[in-house]
């Protein structure tokens, strides 16, 4: 099924909100300027959520299959992803988004203060967009490290697989890679902050 098919009249409504999103972080200001001009978000991907996993996650939430049943209790038809260098321009960028007046933030889920058990990290926001094209449409916002991002990748692939051999043992070589991962992004954070003391 298109997405069109699926979302109906809503999907002009939803292409424009995404769009309106990833407009917004681009001007995010930077992390720090002059000399050392570095931007907040390296960059920044976003999808309107597929009629098959939208319909897939309708029937696991006991809800109709229905692009009004999406619109209403989903809140990721629209995802937008944005990922930085380093921790701390994460929660930069999170705290000026949530400072736009085009947005109203509707609920948070820190998993790099609290990273679920497989060891995923990534700063979550669900938004809704109050002004501009978008107006009237809710969106999920993951930030999270580049490193993170990369990690994240990995493990979706397994997650969505359906045999996976050795599966315990992949679990534990993520959920190790994801520490260290957590460690480096820590100690490069560290690493900045002892090079921008010379700026
Ligand atoms: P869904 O997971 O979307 O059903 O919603 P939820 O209410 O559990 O929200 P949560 O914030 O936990 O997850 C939202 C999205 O974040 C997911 O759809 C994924 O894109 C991403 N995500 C959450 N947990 C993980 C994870 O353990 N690994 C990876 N790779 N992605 C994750
Ligand atoms: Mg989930």
């Amino acid at each position: 099924m298109t997405p069109q098919a699926f979302y109906g009249a809503a999907y002009p409504k939803l292409c424009a909100a995404e769009q309106q999103l990833v407009e917004l972080i681009g001007r995010c200001p930077v992390a720090r300027d002059s000399e050392g001009r570095e931007a907040a978000v390296l960059y920044c991907k976003s999808r309107i959520k597929s009629p098959e996993s939208m319909l897939d996650k309708l029937e696991k939430n006991g809800l109709p299959p229905t692009s009004r049943a999406a619109l209403q209790y989903m809140h990721d038809a629209v995802g937008v992803r944005a990922v930085c260098a380093f921790t701390d321009d994460v929660y930069r960028v999170a705290s000026w988004l949530s400072a736009q007046p085009e947005i109203r933030k509707t609920a948070v889920k820190d998993y790099i203060a609290t990273p679920k058990p497989n060891g995923y990290r990534s700063y979550h926001m669900i938004l809704v967009l109050t002004d501009g094209p978008g107006a009237g449409m809710t969106a999920e916002v993951q930030l999270r490290t580049i490193a993170a991002d990369f990690w994240a990748a990995l493990e979706h692939q397994m997650k969505y697989k359906h045999t996976v051999r050795h599966e315990k043992l992949i679990q534990d070589e993520l959920k190790r890679c994801a520490d260290e991962i957590a460690s480096v992004d820590l100690s490069m954070q560290t690493i900045r902050e002892l090079l921008s003391e010379d700026f």
